[in-house]
């Protein structure tokens, strides 16, 4: 039996494009509940993301410094599979408002269909950021509006050098 067996490991996955304030909470509350947290980032996301996925993950790994249990690694395909590859028990969601309820919990139904010995669990996303998202932050930014309050510190002149890099919003062409 492998030690990893008698580890409460868990795994949060996401587009993180880029990483928030909204999202970082999640990771802060998480990583007190699980002995390892292991961050997924999607590489294959319907979305054209702005962020490389080795960008989302330095990103993440550089505002996650102060959390030693917390792994970052981007992943494709399925959720339920990257989670079993990483000998996790628990998916972590986090909802902000009711509307992401329905989404959330089908999801949540098709990959305990898929992997019954993965459970979904999720965590209620602090108010202050329940309006949050990723593609929000990237328009505020896009227009020069202040995101100081919306993703983490260090986050802000990588987004906003991105933003002028890609020409007032360009997506990157990298899948990874
Ligand atoms: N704080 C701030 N923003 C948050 C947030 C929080 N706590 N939680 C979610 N969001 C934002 C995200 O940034 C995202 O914003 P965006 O749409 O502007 O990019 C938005 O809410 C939607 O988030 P989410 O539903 O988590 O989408 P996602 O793309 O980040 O992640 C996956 C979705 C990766 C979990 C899901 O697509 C997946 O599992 N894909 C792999 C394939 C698979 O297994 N599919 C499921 C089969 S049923």
């Amino acid at each position: 039996m492998s030690s990893e067996e008698n580890l409460r490991i868990g795994v949060y996955p996401g587009s993180f494009d880029p990483i928030t304030r909204g999202h970082l909470d999640i990771i802060e509350r998480s990583s007190r509940i699980f002995d390892r947290l292991v961050v997924g980032v999607l590489i294959n996301s319907a979305k054209k993301p702005l962020f490389s996925a080795d960008e989302r993950v330095k990103m993440i790994q550089s505002v996650t410094r102060h959390l030693p249990n917390v792994e970052v690694r981007f992943f494709d395909g399925l959720t339920v599979d990257f989670a079993q590859s990483e000998h996790a028990h628990v998916i972590v969601r986090g909802l902000r408002a009711v509307t992401d309820f329905e989404y959330e919990l089908q999801m949540a139904q098709m990959n305990y269909t898929m992997r019954p010995g993965i459970d979904t669990i999720f965590l209620t996303t602090d108010l202050r950021y329940a309006y949050l998202s990723s593609s929000i932050v990237r328009e505020v930014a896009q227009y020069g509006g202040d995101i100081s309050r919306f993703v983490p510190e260090e986050i802000v002149p990588l987004v906003k050098q991105k933003i002028r890099d890609s020409d007032g919003g360009g997506q990157t062409q990298e899948v990874r």
